[in-house]
């Protein structure tokens, strides 16, 4: 690839200081601010010495890895404490670096939702994948088969006997057995059969399929996740998943292979496995947190403070002309707008946030603890992770202020 003259200059110069002044190298180089040039310093083996959050291009994405590290430790202590084992969700992160370091904690390995997800973490090495939403249509059905005969172990949800022919028929053409749970729904109505007999029929129908195997049963009471107070999340999650419970028996009375019972969320991974029956959790949010599940509450008190937010957007004040109000370059594009809340700004008391289109948003700050200037940067807490996560390409990985990792996001559908 020919490098253009000017680029070379650059590099040259930055070499030179960033050798002898690690941390004025990007002043001296003329400011690494772009993604793309951050990318390519890391390709051409500069790496990322020097390099702190307040050198990121913003709206940008952020992991504090302290906290993050923080999280995964104290949900893998919680899943040995409690006799349950962790698949956790990938579908909140997209990232191939974050199941490696799910897994080194102990997990078994992860669930992801769509096929491109299966696809990015089982190219990055991540075994034990359960895809938890139905995949159908020839297309998603031939990549799923065609993931499983170069990763075995990878597991598929069914809801629909005709689901389970059309799988079985495909596993067969390409010389496999696909391993199928059976998707139970756990109320909400959104997929799923029926618990009790609707299931067990099912189930006998998969198991009879001559390319599949059963292996367990999946059910996500997404509804029970946010219910506000812990008595009455922990009485909805019960209400939600004793009937899958109860089937998971059932069907092992009526002698179906079946060993795996995967649900739970952030939300309930402290109920669900009071309920003994489920396997798995298959948790996701706990790594990054968001506005979302801070407000939900805890066992012990109004804050659900069980793990720490360690994603947040940095944006910065690009406009401030009028008194008590200021803009950031940080909007519908930058957020999830899939809750009725925007942000939390993050270490400056008293400033809200507003959305104010899809690259501004406007920070209220009457109330604000402390001066906000033209060409500050804001740090936000996300208002709901997985989809905030979504939006990016990459997350700047900090330790402290300084940038140790960028990690990819594989995002949306391919
Ligand atoms: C099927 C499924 N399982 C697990 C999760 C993880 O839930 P949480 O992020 O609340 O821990 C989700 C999240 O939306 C989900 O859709």
């Amino acid at each position: 690839m020919k490098i253009p003259r000017r680029n070379l200059l650059q590099r040259g110069l930055g070499l030179t200081v960033a050798a002898v002044f690690p941390s004025l190298w990007t002043r001296a180089a003329g400011a690494t601010h772009s993604g793309s040039e951050i990318d390519e310093r890391m390709a051409d083996g500069r790496g990322l010495a020097g390099l702190t959050k307040h050198d990121l291009p913003t709206p940008t994405l952020v992991l504090d890895l302290d906290i993050f590290e923080a999280n995964l430790a104290r949900m893998s202590q919680h899943a040995k404490a409690a006799a349950i084992n962790l698949r956790p969700h990938a579908k909140t992160h997209k990232c191939v670096e974050v199941a490696r370091r799910q897994i080194k904690a102990g997990a078994l390995g992860v669930c992801v939702a769509t096929i491109r997800e299966a696809e990015a973490m089982a190219a990055g090495g991540i075994k034990g994948l359960l895809i938890t939403s139905e995949l159908v249509g020839p297309s998603k059905i031939s990549r799923l088969v065609r993931l499983a005969k170069t990763h075995p172990d990878t597991m598929a949800v069914v809801d629909h006997p005709r689901h389970a022919d059309q799988l079985s028929e495909a596993a067969g053409a390409a010389k496999i057995r696909l391993n199928v749970f059976i998707d139970i729904d756990p109320g909400s109505r959104r997929t799923g059969v029926a618990a009790g007999a609707p299931a067990l029929e099912l189930a006998q129908y998969a198991a009879k399929r001559p390319h599949l195997n059963l292996r367990g049963i999946h059910c996500y009471s997404g509804a029970s996740a946010h219910v506000l107070g812990f008595e009455a999340r922990r009485a909805h999650s019960q209400k939600a998943m004793t009937p899958a419970i109860e089937t998971f028996h059932q069907l092992k009375q009526a002698g179906l292979p079946i060993e795996i019972l995967s649900g739970g969320s952030t939300g309930t991974y402290n109920i669900d496995p009071e309920f003994k029956g489920m396997t798995e959790l298959q948790v996701g949010s706990y790594v990054f947190m968001d506005v979302d599940y801070r407000v939900i509450g805890g066992r012990t008190g109004p804050v659900y403070s069980d793990f720490g937010a360690s994603l947040m957007v940095i944006a910065t004040v690009i406009s401030q002309n009028q008194k008590n109000r200021a803009t950031v370059d940080a909007g519908f594009k930058a957020f999830a707008t899939d809750r009725k809340f925007g942000p939390d700004v993050h270490g400056i008391p008293g400033v809200k946030y507003q959305f104010a289109g899809d690259e501004h948003g406007i920070l209220d700050l009457q109330e604000a603890s402390r001066e906000v200037k033209l060409g500050d940067r804001i740090e936000f807490i996300v208002p709901h992770c997985d989809p905030n996560v979504n939006l990016y390409d990459r997350i700047y990985c900090l330790r402290g202020e300084k940038v140790e990792a960028v990690w990819p996001v594989a995002r949306g559908y391919l």
